[in-house]
């Protein structure tokens, strides 16, 4: 069976409505649809709607938001609930980005939660989970992912992750352009695997690779086959490079 690749674009606090709308035409442009290949851009939330749009008439892509709140609604100034994004036109949602856990205190438990909520809703969680430089120096990368895994695991019973896709991204290599080597990422992904198995998940959850992706590494990450694809920050800002790094691999 040949691999479904993911390519994940994350935007992070880059391109309002106006620049995003002008990356989409010009992205359209550059590529066709790739058989096995998914495209995910996740934009800011004010510009799912344009970009979703924009890109409407590819088969290959779907939409994302970047975080959402577990509650469908109330009294939460600044935040978004899971149908106002679908609304919008998102159909994945990043939970538990390391920036939505290091910069924001999100905790394991409230990944988890959204990771819940965007079950029930019907939008694909793409959960992050990835240790720090200290916890990977002081020895303690498998424990840490295995309480960031857990964590979602205690809440989401072994069916309901056929929906779920998981990424790997160590906080140290994310934007730092500092990535894991091949074989560290794929080490963490076969741990993944296991724990997933060991808790009775049969499926085969995409597991992306993120952090300091390029077109210079992409290939080479790709190449192992524990990686389902790659979840991508700076390298996915340009479209003339996103549309050449979205090309390799697979
Ligand atoms: P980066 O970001 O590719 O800029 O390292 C990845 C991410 O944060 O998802």
């Amino acid at each position: 069976m040949t691999r479904r690749l993911i390519y994940a674009a994350n935007w992070k606090m880059n391109h309002g409505p106006a620049e995003a709308l002008a990356f989409a035409e010009r992205f359209l442009q550059l590529t066709s649809p790739v058989e096995d290949r998914d495209l995910w851009f996740c934009p800011p939330a004010v510009a799912i709607r344009v970009v979703a749009e924009a890109l409407r008439l590819r088969p290959d892509v779907r939409v994302g938001a970047q975080n959402v709140h577990w509650e469908p609604k109330g009294a939460f100034t600044g935040e978004l609930s899971i149908s106002m994004v679908m609304e919008a036109g998102a159909r994945v949602v990043l939970v538990g980005h390391s920036e939505r856990r290091h910069l924001f205190g999100e905790t394991d438990e409230q990944v988890a939660r959204k990771t819940v909520t965007a079950l029930a809703t019907g939008i694909t969680p793409l959960v992050c989970v990835g240790e720090t430089s200290a916890e990977r120096e002081s020895g303690r990368t498998e424990s840490v992912i295995q309480r960031q895994v857990e964590a979602v695991l205690a809440r989401v019973g072994p069916s309901d992750w056929s929906r779920v896709v998981l990424a790997y991204e160590p906080v140290w290599a994310i934007g730092t352009g500092k990535n894991a080597t091949p074989d560290d990422a794929a080490q963490v992904h076969e741990l993944i695997r296991f724990q997933l198995a060991q808790r009775g998940v049969a499926i085969r959850v995409p597991i992306l690779y993120g952090g300091s992706v390029s077109l210079a590494n992409v290939l080479s990450l790709l190449a192992r086959p524990e990686l389902d694809g790659v979840l991508v920050g700076g390298a996915s800002l340009d479209p003339d490079r996103w549309a050449e790094l979205v090309g390799l691999g697979g």
